[in-house]
């Protein structure tokens, strides 16, 4: 289970040897391979603090790389600035203050198209939103400050969608979410590949991320502890200890 197998050459993301931290003299990321290929749904899981929110902001742009190599579809992406990783097709959702809060919710989703400019295709876009997120159509007058923290979620989600990314990264999607919104968000995560977006998630939320995943990593203190199939993960013990503390898997 351990290693990472020969990169496929239509590998979407690519991440190799990656140190990466907040400040010289401490190293958050130490040493992290990971391999997302193109239509792939991959989880990563691990405790607080393990850096899975420094490697989705790494990749994206906003932490410094200090070794090591993130590639975007065979291109090297580290140096590139945060805002041109939209261009190149990959979006981020932050795991906390995802929303423009005093503007609607439609403003929200102008603002994630904002670099484009074919204005037809952004407004059937704006129409796929609201049948993938019809609350979202109810309230898009609203401002997202007013919104419930599932809806802003969706919110966040939507406007990523809206730069039409190739790569969507998610930083918890379900943080805070009823039972029953989980499931909502991981239905729609769903959809959202069936687009034909590649996604890699960072979730709490285990067994439900790695329902709807192909492929998972357990991070543990900068380093990737155990990768697999989705299904092997649920299974194995080792996830369970390293990630809940738990002497069985999560199954
Ligand atoms: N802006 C920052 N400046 C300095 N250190 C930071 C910063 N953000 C995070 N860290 C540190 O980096 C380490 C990894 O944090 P990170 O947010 O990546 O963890 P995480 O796996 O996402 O945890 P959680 O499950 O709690 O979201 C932690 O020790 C944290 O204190
Ligand atoms: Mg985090």
């Amino acid at each position: 289970m351990k290693g990472v197998p020969a990169s496929a050459p239509e590998a979407a993301l690519r991440v190799r040897d990656l140190v990466a931290g907040y400040t010289p003299e401490v190293d958050i990321l130490r040493g992290i391979a990971i391999d997302v290929a193109r239509g792939e749904i991959v989880t990563v899981l691990g405790p607080n603090g393990a850096g899975k929110s420094t490697l989705i902001k790494t990749i994206a742009g906003l932490v410094a790389v200090r070794a090591g190599r993130i590639e975007l579809f065979g291109d090297d992406i580290v140096g590139v600035e945060a805002h041109d990783m939209v261009r190149r097709g990959l979006a981020y959702v932050p795991q906390t203050d995802n929303v423009f809060v005093r503007m609607s919710v439609q403003e929200n989703l102008e603002m994630g198209a904002s670099a484009r400019a074919d204005r037809g295709e952004i407004e059937a876009d704006l129409g796929r939103m609201y049948e993938l997120f019809p609350r979202l159509k109810e309230r898009r007058r609203q401002p997202a400050g007013t919104l419930s923290g599932g809806e802003r979620q969706m919110v966040a989600v939507a406007r990523a969608l809206m730069a039409r990314p190739v790569v969507l990264m998610l930083d918890e999607p379900s943080a805070g979410l009823s039972p029953k919104l989980v499931g909502v968000v991981f239905e729609r995560v769903r959809d959202i590949r069936s687009l034909g977006v590649t996604m890699l998630i960072v979730e709490q939320n285990a067994k439900a991320a790695l329902a709807i995943s192909d492929r998972g990593y357990v991070l543990a203190e900068g380093r990737e502890q155990v990768s697999g199939a989705a299904g092997e993960l649920l299974a194995n013990p080792e996830v369970g200890a390293l990630y809940l503390g738990m002497r069985r898997g999560l199954a």
